[in-house]
This record gives C-alpha cells, sequence and structure tokens, in this order.
C-alpha cells in the first residue's frame, strides 16, 4: 500500500465524533478513514483522568494495527486528558481537537473568551492552559470564562436540538456568559448540533468556535507538509475515500444516532471486543 493511501485513525467515546468525521471528509474526501467509537464505554466527559487515559490508550492501540499514518483524537476529554501520554506511547502523528479551536478563537479574540466542554474537559483545565499559552505567544491579554454543559450530549443525542426543554437548559447554562464574551468554543463534540439554541442563549454578537472545522483544516495541513495528503500526491486519480466504522458496542444504535451527526448514511459498522 503507497504511504498516501494508509488511513487516517480517528477516535471519540462514541458517536460525537462523527461531527469531527464529517468535516475532515467535506475538507479531504480522497482520504481513508477508520472511526473508532467506543460506545461501550461511553460517556467519557464524567469520568476521571485515569480513566480517560486507560481508555484512550486501548482505542488507540486498537487504532494502530491498521497502520494509521495520522490519529485524531476527536473526542475533547480525551484530547483534554491523554494527548501527551498517547504521542509519548505510540509513534505516530497525534492531533487533538483542542489546540486548532483555541488558535482560531485567540485569533479573532478582542479579550473574552468562554468555553463550554463536559466537566472532565473543563476540570481537567487543558482549554485554560492552551488558552494563556497561545494568548502569550500571540501577546494578547485574555480573560477566560468556563462553564461544563453536561446535559447538552444526552439532549444532542435524543435529536432534541431547538425544543424548549432544550432552550431553557441552554438559557440556564449559558445565560452566565451573556455579554461577557466575544468567542465562545465550543469545546466538545456534540455542541456543535446544538449551536442555534447556544447562539440564542448567548447572543447573536458571540462568535461561536467549532472546533471540528478547525481541527479539518490542521489535518489537511499536517497532511500536506509530510507528504501523506492522498489528493496533493494524486490529484488526477481524485478517487473518494473510504470509510470504515468500529464500536464497542451497538452497531445498531450507533448508526441510528450517527447518521445524524455525520449527515450522511453510515454503512457497515464493525463490533470488536477491546482488552
Ligand atoms: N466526545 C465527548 C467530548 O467531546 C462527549 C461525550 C462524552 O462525554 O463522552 O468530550
Amino acid at each position: 500500500m503507497d504511504l498516501v493511501d494508509r488511513p487516517i485513525g480517528l477516535f471519540d467515546s462514541g458517536v460525537g465524533g462523527l461531527t469531527v468525521l464529517r468535516t475532515i471528509k467535506r475538507v479531504l474526501p480522497e482520504e481513508n478513514i477508520i472511526y473508532f467509537g467506543d460506545t461501550a464505554r461511553v460517556p467519557y466527559g464524567t469520568k476521571s483522568k485515569s480513566t480517560i487515559k486507560k481508555f484512550s490508550l486501548q482505542n488507540v492501540r486498537f487504532l494502530s494495527q491498521f497502520n494509521i499514518k495520522l490519529l485524531v483524537v476527536a473526542c475533547n476529554s480525551s484530547s483534554a486528558v491523554a494527548l501527551l501520554d498517547l504521542k509519548r506511547e505510540f509513534n505516530i502523528s497525534v492531533l487533538g481537537v483542542i489546540e486548532p479551536a483555541v488558535r482560531k478563537a485567540v485569533q479573532i479574540s478582542e479579550g473574552k473568551i468562554g468555553v463550554i466542554a463536559t466537566s472532565a474537559t473543563i476540570e481537567s483545565g487543558a482549554y485554560q492552559r492552551t488558552i494563556r499559552k497561545i494568548a502569550k505567544e500571540e501577546n494578547k491579554e485574555i480573560e477566560i470564562l468556563v462553564k461544563d454543559c453536561p446535559l447538552f450530549v444526552p439532549l444532542a443525542e435524543e435529536g432534541w436540538l431547538q425544543n424548549k426543554i432544550s432552550q431553557q437548559v441552554a438559557q440556564r447554562y449559558l445565560s452566565f456568559f451573556k455579554d461577557k464574551i466575544d468567542v465562545l468554543i465550543l469545546g466538545c463534540t456534540h455542541y456543535p448540533l446544538l449551536k442555534r439554541i447556544i447562539r440564542k442563549a448567548t447572543g447573536a454578537k458571540t462568535v461561536l468556535i467549532d472546533s471540528a472545522k478547525e481541527t479539518a483544516r490542521l489535518v489537511k495541513d499536517v497532511l500536506e507538509k509530510q507528504g501523506l495528503s492522498a489528493h496533493k500526491t494524486k490529484p488526477f486519480l481524485s478517487k473518494k475515500g473510504r470509510v470504515k466504522f468500529y464500536v464497542s458496542d451497538s452497531p445498531r444504535r450507533f448508526k441510528k444516532i450517527g447518521e445524524r451527526f455525520l449527515g450522511t448514511g453510515i454503512g457497515k459498522v464493525e463490533c470488536i471486543k477491546l482488552e
């Protein structure tokens, strides 16, 4: 197999990472991708650091058997607590979703950035640290406000994207931000689905940053720089890449909910047991 035809490996705690997959497919349609959703152990966002690290390492051990050319940690909670361990443990390029989103946020912010995410992500302090680091590099003064929004995950999976209950939940979580921030990072795979109610609650002037979009751009840049981009190397072929789906439980539920997250049908989903 040509180096460029090797797949990108991507994992998430479940279906949420499909928002990242969807964006990567849009930007890089020629890439082969292996998606793993840890549906047996989702959610990660309510678990401890050590558990999320352990699960993330096992997920990547599974993905690494496919000779992947790049690993994308689509799950924010894993990116927040396990990224360094994954980089240390595996001899592959690893990208998380936090830094790309933060770069964009710091670049456009006039000084007040909000972050919403799972409890594990917020408690890890990873977004706060990354914002401070990049603001320093950019010589900018940034005030940071954070809020965990755990109920957004089940609401998005239930498909309650705009109803009254979801709007009330969004108001309850986000009224705290109203007129206090100019940029809000959606620091969880599920939140892009709830953009409408989030924007309503924070006010139309707040710019929402979708980490999936920023990560897809970075994946493209990194592959091009490393000479591993399927498109750049074989533009004359421009064939569509293949996506293979693996989960650790309930392929049927993954397909049903996942199709909403991905925006298209999901073909075969294989269920595997992780050791
Ligand atoms: N994928 C997770 C994240 O982005 C959200 C779902 C979960 O808690 O596992 O943090």
